[in-house]
């Protein structure tokens, strides 16, 4: 039987969803003032993006600095160089256009920028007291979701930590999202930031804080992410594929920000602070294991997760439907060509991310607790190439 728990939903984002929604952006900036302060990369493969943006933004009578210095998981020492300069600039907003680490590092600048903490003081703990600068958000993958979430995710090189963490502050005010834009992503990046997606939907879905709305979202995008990511991936140009997958993206990124994410993002998160691999492979290649893991906590929920991933469940018992599901991921992955387990991105058994994953608390999102030991055998079976926790506990037995 359902039970209807107590829930809250709020989502401030004004949100444009639509091919060709990139052309309005000089008219959403206008609104905030005269000089946008534009996060991006300094990948040539979006220089177009971005003169199309800077011409837009003057044609609306908006001035622009430009920040060059997104890369994948950005630096604490980054954010708060982007803040010194927006603040000299005197810049009214910031504007991310890029992927999940562009949104996120323009994030952690609107939200510093105005102020005299720094990123770190907010990772520590600090409270926000004032208003960050208006953010709009320009996604260019289908893949984080930045552009719907209160997350950030903000790397330390030095104490070799990554930490994702939540502050309302952090939603954009405005987020266009425009499927044309990842129309020239190549077919390995569509992949990898593809998956992230598929985690997200997943780990949203399973979190023990999931609420009756959270799942909504969750269950559309693990939908749309199953149908669609092969076809982005083998034909890029297939605009139908592209505009469910940056919808999928969205929807799970709304889906994380009013539930959680659970074991795979734990230990993806932690290796991407050791061996600074890319996110969403990383956490596509823990999730196998952490479902093997994970699915005896709620059966229900993953028999769904098959059913959703195109599986006919019919004549199976709950049980059965469930241990299913970790096979239709790692499938998916093994169809994406994607290389088999974390051992193949060159990460090994390290302590520095087993005390990261065993920090009190970490594995409260999870649908099953994880001790220091259940980890140590999870870690095993995200890195062989089987991706599979029961065969790690097997070989520990
Ligand atoms: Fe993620």
């Amino acid at each position: 039987m359902d039970t209807l728990t107590n829930f809250y939903f709020s989502f401030p984002t004004r949100l444009l969803f639509g091919q060709g929604k990139f052309n309005s952006l000089g008219q959403e900036a206008a609104q905030f003032g005269k000089k946008a302060f534009l996060v991006t990369y300094p990948s040539p493969t979006l220089a177009d993006q971005v003169d199309q943006a800077v011409a837009m933004l003057k044609a609306a009578g908006v001035e622009t600095t430009l920040f060059r210095k997104a890369e994948a998981n950005p630096t604490h020492t980054v954010a708060d160089e982007g803040a010194e300069l927006a603040r000299s600039s005197d810049s009214q907003m910031v504007i991310g256009l890029g992927g999940g680490s562009a949104l996120d590092l323009a994030k952690a600048i609107a939200v510093t920028a105005t102020g005299r903490l720094k990123i770190w003081d907010i990772v520590e703990g600090a409270p926000i007291t004032q208003p960050p600068l208006p953010l709009i958000a320009i996604p260019t993958t289908a893949g984080t979701g930045s552009e719907a979430t209160q997350y950030t995710v903000i790397s330390n090189r030095e104490q070799q930590r990554k930490e994702g963490f939540a502050r309302r502050e952090f939603y954009p005010a405005v987020a266009i999202v425009d499927p044309l834009l990842t129309v020239s992503m190549p077919p390995a990046i569509t992949a990898q930031t593809g998956l992230d997606v598929l985690v997200h939907a997943i780990e949203a879905y399973i979190a023990k804080v999931a609420t009756p709305a959270s799942d909504l979202f969750a269950r559309e995008a693990l939908r749309l992410c199953s149908r669609y990511l092969r076809l982005a991936v083998y034909n890029g140009n297939d605009l139908a594929a592209r505009t469910n997958m940056m919808a999928a993206s969205t929807l799970a990124g709304i889906a994380i920000s009013h539930s959680d994410t659970t074991l795979a993002h734990v230990i993806g998160e932690a290796v991407g602070a050791v061996f600074n691999t890319w996110h969403g492979l990383t956490v596509a290649l823990c999730l196998p294991a952490v479902m093997e893991y994970a699915c005896i906590g709620n059966l229900e929920k993953f028999a769904q997760i098959s059913a959703l991933m195109g599986e006919d469940i019919s004549g199976l018992s709950t049980r059965e439907a469930a241990l299913k599901s970790p096979e239709l991921v790692r499938q998916l992955i093994v169809d994406l060509d994607m290389p088999r387990g974390l051992g193949a991105l060159g990460v090994t058994e390290n302590e520095q991310v087993l005390k990261l994953v065993t920090r009190p608390g970490w594995d409260a999102a999870s649908p099953r607790p994880a001790s220091r030991q259940d980890f140590e055998i999870l870690i095993k079976g995200c890195l062989s190439p089987q991706m599979s926790y029961w065969r790690a506990l097997e070989e520990a037995d």
